[in-house]
């Protein structure tokens, strides 16, 4: 059984577009003259719909690099592809950012004087590639997919935080991208409101494949979620240990328990631990 979701989930992943692959990529901010390298000749392949989880130390350029591949901010040297097209590289040393890429924000993003299907539509309204009635159609359809059929008419602030956080990410995905950047999305949770949004967005993410890149301090989190976790060093960062998390999708909260999830902790943790102190230190060295 497990053996056959793995394949499965393979095979789709192969023609799933959204790959994206960071190549020799570094970056120095350079505010008043005082050279900050943040990420430092860091090299990584993701497969499309590939769910890619980032940890490193607080500090170490993971922000950096995930505004890098959303076009908030250019690079220094190296390149970024997104299905093998430069997003940024010599010439163009900042990616335009795109509907291709989007990032979500988890948090109050969402218009509270529009209805949660009014928020929904209205990334493609304003595009005005598509009709008001094929749009709308669409937005119900997925927001039904997404265990949001009922709130429609509701304003984010009358449901549950759990349904706010679907209709943030239905709402992205109403414009179609391929990959969705999320920057510590769920910080601030305690675990069980943790929960509901890990479970929502497996939910979303099982009916629409999308690359996802997703930076978290919460290791558990990292697992629970990745097909692999990149742990990165302390900055400048670049990947110090890839995880292959071998625990097959779809999953649900089991898996926590179960001996191999707890493998995967221990194998990670050593690294995360060591390179935090590192981080910690070097902070302790600069201050
Ligand atoms: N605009 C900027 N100008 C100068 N330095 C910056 C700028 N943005 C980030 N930095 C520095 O670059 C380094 C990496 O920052 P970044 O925010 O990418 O780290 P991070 O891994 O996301 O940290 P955290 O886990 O705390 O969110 C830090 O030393 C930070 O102070
Ligand atoms: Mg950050």
């Amino acid at each position: 059984m497990s053996a056959t979701m793995n394949a499965d989930t393979n095979s789709q992943k192969s023609v799933i577009k959204g790959a994206i692959r960071i190549e020799d990529v570094v970056k120095v901010y350079d505010p008043d003259g005082a050279a900050v390298m943040a990420v430092d000749h860091c090299s990584i392949d993701i497969p499309g719909g590939e769910i890619c989880m980032i940890v490193g130390p607080s500090g170490c350029g993971k922000t950096t690099l995930l505004n890098a591949i959303a076009g908030f901010h250019g690079i220094t040297s190296g390149e970024i592809y997104l299905d093998n097209e430069l997003l940024c590289g010599p010439g163009k040393m900042q990616a335009e950012p795109g509907s291709d890429r989007i990032v979500v924000f988890q948090n109050g993003a969402l218009f509270p004087w529009k209805s949660n299907l009014e928020n929904v539509v209205f990334g493609p309204m304003m595009e005005g590639k598509l009709s008001k009635e094929v749009i709308y159609d669409k937005a119900i359809k997925m927001m039904a997919d997404a265990g949001l059929g009922g709130t429609e008419h509701s304003f984010p602030g009358e449901v549950s935080s759990g349904l706010r956080r679907r209709v943030e990410i239905v709402r992205a995905l109403m414009l179609e991208p391929k990959v969705l950047l999320f920057d510590e999305p769920y910080r601030a949770l305690d675990s069980l409101t943790k929960s509901v949004m890990h479970e929502a967005l497996l939910d979303i993410y099982y009916k629409n494949k999308v690359t996802i890149f997703f930076i978290t301090h919460d290791l558990e989190e990292a697992i629970f979620l990745g097909h692999r976790l990149i742990i990165m060093s302390s900055r400048p960062c670049k990947p110090k240990k890839i995880v292959e998390v071998d625990i097959p999708h779809p999953r649900d909260y089991s898996v926590l328990t179960s001996p191999r999830f707890r493998e995967l902790m221990e194998e990670a943790k050593g690294v995360v631990n060591e390179e935090a102190k590192k981080a910690f230190e070097a902070g302790e060295k600069e201050g």
